[in-house]
């Protein structure tokens, strides 16, 4: 597959999406959004690929935001359709059915928030920043920033980052949940591919189902929240890799999980 504003590699069963536009800091245009949109279909069905990262190329930017000499041309129309489409790809990432890290490597500002909202965790370097700037252009997060960054953060965090529209460091974001760890510029890629790494020796059905019953947790009661969990883990129950887990622990030998 190629690309003009991405970079993508698989390594032991990590596939790594850098954004690349550094010129720019990376932020997000329409033809970097649909090649993302490409990458990430493309990796939902590729069993090679068991856990993704998400980070910036150069020294800067996670992702500065959309494109804002796009954005400035937009009719309410096109606005309507272009917070659609960077919703539908930021959800798909979202519902990909396999750990996503996102690597905040510099700026993650704007639908660079957003983009690491989406992700299931979160890593900063200690130089990245977070923000939600958009009522400084006159307008609101509108790749699901006001939805996803009020159910992680409590509400009152979120609306002063929302309202306000500053930037906030990366020790900031780790303190309101945002960031779930933070490391040293250099450290960054190494501690994320580590965990990475971690997660990819699980058993990929679990990792999917548990993901699956965790998210539904944004949308569904706790009654309904529950059950989905107890279907679930009955699905698992007949997974190859649940009978190797537990038999494993019970001969007190490592597991080897197959992904079925
Ligand atoms: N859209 C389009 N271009 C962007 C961009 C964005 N969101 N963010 C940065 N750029 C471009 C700049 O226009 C500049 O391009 P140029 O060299 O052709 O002039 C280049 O990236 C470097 O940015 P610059 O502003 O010179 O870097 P800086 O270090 O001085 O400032 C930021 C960095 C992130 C503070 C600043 O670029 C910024 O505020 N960006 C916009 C953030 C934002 O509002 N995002 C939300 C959009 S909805």
């Amino acid at each position: 597959m190629e690309f003009q504003y991405l970079l993508f590699s698989v390594e032991n069963n990590i596939g790594t999406i850098t954004m690349n536009r550094p010129d720019k800091l990376n932020a997000l245009n329409g033809g970097l959004l649909d090649e993302l949109e490409r990458l990430v279909d493309s990796i939902k069905n590729n069993n090679e690929v068991r856990v993704v990262i998400i980070t910036g190329a150069g020294e800067k930017s996670f992702v500065a935001g959309a494109d804002i000499s796009e954005l400035a041309q937009l009719s309410v129309t096109d606005a309507k359709a272009f917070a659609l489409k960077g919703q539908r790809i930021f959800s798909k990432i979202e519902s990909l059915g396999k750990p996503v890290i996102a690597a905040v490597n510099g700026f993650a500002l704007g639908g660079g928030c957003e983009l690491a909202l989406a992700c299931h965790i979160r890593f900063a370097s200690a130089t990245a920043s977070f923000g939600q700037p958009e009522v400084n252009l006159g307008t609101i997060p509108g790749y699901g920033g006001t939805q996803r960054l009020t159910r992680l953060v409590n509400s009152g965090r979120a609306l002063e980052m929302i309202l306000g529209g500053d930037r906030i460091s990366a020790q900031e974001a780790l303190s309101i949940g945002l960031a779930n760890k933070v490391f040293e510029k250099e450290e960054l890629m190494p501690k994320t591919v580590e965990f990475a790494q971690k997660l990819a020796a699980k058993p990929p059905l679990a990792l999917n189902y548990a993901l699956d019953a965790a998210l539904a947790a944004n949308d569904l009661n706790i009654e309904a929240g529950l059950d989905f969990e107890a279907a679930l883990f009955a699905l698992s129950a007949g997974t190859g890799d649940f009978k190797e887990g537990t038999s494993a622990f019970l001969e007190k030998r490592k597991a080897e999980f197959k992904g079925n």
